[in-house]
């Protein structure tokens, strides 16, 4: 539809991005490394997160301001007791138009295997996994944990198997980290049906010390996967997509490229990001939130959520990844554990 609420930059609200816990079993070292994230770090208290109900009030009221589609992230959003329950909450939701929405996770998969049947069942239509390589011992290495990748590769197959398709894989690719693992990766999910993406690295949060110098471009991914493999480029199906998609040329699958660091897509970015304490953050890189906790729980009518909502969404100039390199960047970032991606 044309409706809805646009920001300072024409851009519609169209997805909503809830993230619902700020742990996770990982510590990839770009996103909580353990020097930071270590046994002593204090996540947020239980009663500190939304509730089931607030989430999906507020996730309610996007709908009817034109979001279309909801994507549950982390830390790691698996590790959310009773998620499931979230989901069918979710699940139930409908546009103004009569429509169901679209429903996904992001989820690093350690618990998929066990969870994605009660998750089909719930209504999810589908999830992302983040793997950044195939080999076990750089897997254990990166991820920093004891888990092994054969576990999310099973992962990965049973949400195939349940039918929470098309499964998406998410490779953050770091130069001289883990770019040795593009060919090996390619290889491995080309011809099973899911759709590998390459993600440059990006500068989120303040931890991960980023460098440009880590950074593998769009470019140079599609030029190492061409001395192996036929690709052409698929348009984009829809608008807003993030994602550059190309296709094996002998019909045997999808690759996508995520280029936010060569070529941002801050042009049409529609996403509104909800914090697991109930924050607003209007982009990856925003300094600052907008709590509408605190509304939520001082009694608020739907009315007065929704119009805070439409203000925060009417105020919205962010495009960061175009301003990155120009010495704008804000002085303290939200985490990208914290916010999700
Ligand atoms: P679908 O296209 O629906 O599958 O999802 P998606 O690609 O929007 O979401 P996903 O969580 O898989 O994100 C893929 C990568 O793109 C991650 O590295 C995200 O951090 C990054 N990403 C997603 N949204 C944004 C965004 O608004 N800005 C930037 N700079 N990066 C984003
Ligand atoms: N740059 C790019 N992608 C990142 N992700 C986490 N940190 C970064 C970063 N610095 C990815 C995760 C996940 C997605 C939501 O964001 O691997 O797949
Ligand atoms: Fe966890 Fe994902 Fe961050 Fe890795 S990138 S530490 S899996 S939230
Ligand atoms: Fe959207 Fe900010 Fe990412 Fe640009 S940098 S695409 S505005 S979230």
């Amino acid at each position: 539809g044309e409706g809805g609420v646009f920001d300072q930059r024409q851009r519609p609200l169209r997805d909503l991005r809830i993230s619902i816990t700020d742990r996770c079993n990982f510590r990839c070292t770009y996103c909580m490394p353990r020097e930071v994230f270590g046994a002593d770090h204090a996540f947020l208290p239980q009663p500190e997160l939304l509730s089931f109900e607030e989430i999906t009030r507020v996730a309610a009221i996007a709908v009817q301001m034109g979001v279309q589609k909801i994507r549950l992230t982390g830390g790691e959003p698996l590790l959310r007791k009773h998620v499931e329950k979230l989901v069918a909450m979710l699940a139930a939701l409908r546009t103004p138009e009569g429509h169901p929405i679209e429903l996904a996770m992001t989820t690093n998969a350690t618990l998929l295997a066990q969870k994605a049947a009660a998750l089909k069942e719930a209504g999810l239509h589908r999830v992302t996994v983040s793997l950044d390589a195939l080999d076990s011992a750089r897997f254990t290495q990166l991820s920093d944990s004891q888990v092994a990748v054969e576990r999310v590769l099973a992962g990965i197959e049973k949400a195939a198997e349940v039918g929470l398709a098309p499964v998406k894989v998410n490779m953050v690719v770091r130069k001289g980290i883990n770019d040795d693992q593009i060919l090996p990766m390619a290889r491995y999910f080309k011809g099973r049906g899911h759709a590998l993406r390459f993600i440059e690295y990006m500068d989120v949060g303040n931890t991960n010390g980023w460098e440009m110098s880590e950074v593998v471009t769009g470019a140079q991914i599609i030029q190492t996967l061409a001395s192996e493999f036929e690709l052409e480029p698929v348009q984009a199906t829809y608008y807003g997509e993030v994602a550059d998609r190309y296709r094996y040329v002998d019909g045997s699958g999808e690759i996508g490229i995520i280029t936010s660091v060569s070529n941002p897509f801050c042009g049409d970015c529609t996403r509104l990001r909800l914090s697991p304490e109930g924050q607003f953050f209007l982009c990856l890189f925003a300094s600052r939130g907008y709590d509408v906790r605190q509304l939520l729980r001082q009694s608020a009518s739907d009315a007065e959520v929704a119009a805070f909502m439409m203000e925060v969404w009417r105020g919205r100039h962010d495009r960061y990844s175009e301003l990155r390199g120009q010495g704008l960047a804000p002085m303290h970032k939200i985490e990208m554990s914290y916010i999700g991606g």
